[in-house]
C-alpha cells in the first residue's frame, strides 16, 4: 500500500530455530526491538518497523518437516509460502484449510501470526481450530516447543492460542503443525448478479439450505469492486447483458464428493432462483472449465490488487451484522460527500466486498493520495459505526500499526488490561514488534 515506512538498517534471515533463538537472546540483552517479517503482505503495517528495529525475516526457514497423508497433519517451518504448502500436499489429495489472495507471497507463520481468515473459513473454520501445534521463540530466546500433532490435548492452558493472532508481539513463530483437509473430489463456482444488496441475505439463506454440505464459499463484491477488478485486469469480465442492472455480485463455490451430484445441485439452485415471479438474482454465470473457475475467483481475489492500482486505499476490515453491510458503505460515502471529499474531492471510490458468510465486510476508500483530511473524516467515524453494532474494527487483518489507537472500540478496558499483562509476562522489555497491537 506504500502507507507504512520504517527506518531499519538491518534484516536478519536465520536458517534455523536455533539461530532465531540466538538473535532473540542477543536483542533481549541489548534491548533491541525486533520485527518478525513473513511475506510482508499484511494490510495493517504489522510487519513494518516503526523506528529502527531489526527485521527478522523468516524466508530462509522454509522446509516442510513432515506430512502424514493418513491424518493430513502437516508440520512446516514458519517461512514456508502458503502456495508452496498447497503444492506440496496436492499430490496426497489434501488442501490447506486456509486460502487467500496473497497465497503466492504470504507465509504460514504470517498467516498464523495474523490469524488470517480468508476464503475457506466458512468451510474449514479459523486457524484457532486447525493449528494443532506451534514452535515459538520467546523474546528472551527460550524455545517453546508445542509442535504437537495431537487432535486432542486438554492438559491445562492451551498456550499456542496466544500466539495465533498476536501479530509477532509475543514471540517469533518458527514452526507450525496444521490439520489439512482432504481435497474435495469436485469444485464448482458460480457468480450471481443481484439487482439489489437487499437480496444478499435472503439469497444466503436459500443457498445455504439448498447447497448445504457442499457450500464452501459465499463471497460478496459490490458493483464498484467488480468494475475496478475488471478495469485492472483481474479475471474475466462478464458480458454487458450479464452485468446490466447489477448492484452487487455473490461468488458461490461448492466443494463436494461427486461432480454430477454437485452440478445438479447448483443447476437446481439456479433454476429455483430464476424461475420465480420476483427473482433475487438477475443472472448466474456458472464456470464451465478449470480456467473459468479460476477466472471467476480472480474477480473476487483481485479486488485488493485492483484498488491498489486505482489509487491509495484506506482499508477497513470490519465485522458487523450482515444486514448492515450496505448501510455502513452508504453512510461512509455520504459522510465523505458531506465533507466535500467525494465527487470532485480527493476520494475516488467507496467500495465494499468481503466474506459475507463470516459477517466480514472490507470497506475500502480509494483516494488519490493519503491525506490528513481524509484520515480525519474516516476516523473515528467508521470505528464509531462499528462500535454501535458491537462489531469488530478488525475482523481478520489484525491491529498492526494501523489500529492500536482504536482497540478500545472493540475491546473492553478489562480485556486491554489483561492483554497488557500477558504482553508484560512474555516480553517485559517490549522488544517484540514494539508499537504494534498495543500502544
Ligand atoms: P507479514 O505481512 O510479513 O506479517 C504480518 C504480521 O505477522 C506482522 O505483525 C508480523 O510481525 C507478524 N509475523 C509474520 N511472520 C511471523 C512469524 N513467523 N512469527 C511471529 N510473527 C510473525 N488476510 C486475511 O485474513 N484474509 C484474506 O482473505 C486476506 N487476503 C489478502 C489478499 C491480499 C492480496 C493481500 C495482499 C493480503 C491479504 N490478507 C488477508 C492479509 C493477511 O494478513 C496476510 O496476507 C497474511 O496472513 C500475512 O502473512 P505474511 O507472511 O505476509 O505476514
Ligand atoms: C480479501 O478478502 O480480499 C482480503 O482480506 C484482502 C483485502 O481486504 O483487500
Ligand atoms: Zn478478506
Amino acid at each position: 500500500m506504500g502507507k507504512y515506512r520504517g527506518g531499519s538498517t538491518t534484516v536478519l534471515k536465520p536458517k534455523t530455530t536455533q539461530q532465531v533463538s540466538q538473535i532473540m537472546k542477543w536483542c533481549n540483552e541489548k534491548r533491541i526491538g525486533v520485527v518478525p517479517q513473513g511475506g510482508n503482505t499484511g494490510l495493517v503495517g504489522g510487519s513494518v518497523p516503526i523506528r529502527d528495529e531489526v527485521i527478522v525475516s523468516l524466508s530462509n526457514l522454509n522446509s516442510v518437516r513432515s506430512f502424514d497423508p493418513i491424518s493430513g497433519i502437516l508440520v512446516a517451518d514458519a517461512g514456508c509460502i502458503l502456495q508452496s504448502l498447497t503444492d506440496y500436499i496436492a499430490p496426497h489429495n489434501h488442501i490447506m484449510p486456509i486460502d487467500l489472495g496473497a497465497k503466492g507471497s504470504c507465509q504460514i507463520g504470517g498467516n498464523v501470526a495474523t490469524n488470517a481468515g480468508g476464503l475457506r473459513l466458512l468451510r474449514y473454520g479459523s486457524l484457532h481450530g486447525t493449528v494443532l501445534g506451534l514452535e515459538v521463540v520467546l523474546p528472551d530466546g527460550t524455545v517453546l516447543d508445542q509442535l504437537t500433532t495431537l487432535r486432542k490435548d486438554n492438559t491445562g492452558y492451551d498456550l499456542k492460542q496466544l500466539f495465533i493472532g498476536a501479530e509477532g508481539t509475543l514471540g517469533v513463530i518458527t514452526g507450525v503443525s496444521i490439520l489439512t483437509p482432504p481435497a474435495p473430489q469436485a469444485s464448482n463456482n458460480v457468480i450471481l448478479a443481484l439487482p439489489s444488496f437487499d437480496n444478499v441475505l435472503p439469497l444466503y439463506k436459500i443457498v445455504k439450505r439448498q447447497l448445504s454440505e457442499i457450500l464452501s464459499a459465499f463471497e460478496f463484491i459490490d458493483r464498484t469492486s467488480y468494475d475496478l477488478a475488471v478495469k485492472h485486469g483481474q479475471g474475466r469480465a462478464l458480458s454487458e447483458d450479464e452485468v446490466a442492472g447489477a448492484e452487487c455480485f455473490v461468488l458461490v463455490e461448492t466443494s463436494g464428493g461427486k461432480r454430477e451430484h454437485d452440478e445438479e445441485k447448483l443447476n437446481n439452485l439456479l433454476e429455483s432462483l430464476l424461475e420465480v415471479d420476483t427473482p433475487l438474482i438477475n443472472t448466474g454465470v456458472l464456470s464451465q472449465s478449470p480456467a473459468q473457475f479460476s477466472s471467476l475467483w480472480a474477480l473476487r481475489e483481485g479486488v485488493t490488487e485492483a484498488v491498489s492500482k486505482e489509487g491509495k486505499p484506506y482499508k477497513y476490515d470490519i465485522s458487523v451484522p450482515l444486514s448492515s453491510f450496505k448501510t455502513v458503505v452508504d453512510a461512509t460515502r455520504e459522510h465523505l460527500r458531506s465533507k466535500g471529499l467525494l465527487g470532485d474531492g480527493a476520494v475516488k471510490h467507496v467500495l465494499g466486498y468481503g466474506h459475507v458468510g463470516d459477517g466480514n465486510l472490507h470497506l475500502n476508500i480509494v483516494a488519490d493520495s493519503y491525506t490528513p483530511e481524509i484520515q480525519t473524516a474516516l476516523e473515528p467515524f467508521i470505528f464509531e459505526i462499528v462500535a454501535s453494532y458491537r462489531g469488530s474494527i478488525s475482523a481478520e487483518h489484525g491491529i498492526g500499526a494501523m489500529k492500536t489507537h482504536a482497540l478500545h472500540y472493540s475491546k473492553s478496558d478489562v480485556s486491554i488490561a489483561l492483554m497488557k499483562k500477558i504482553k508484560m509476562l512474555f516480553d517485559p522489555h517490549n522488544i517484540m514488534n514494539p508499537g504494534k497491537v498495543l500502544e
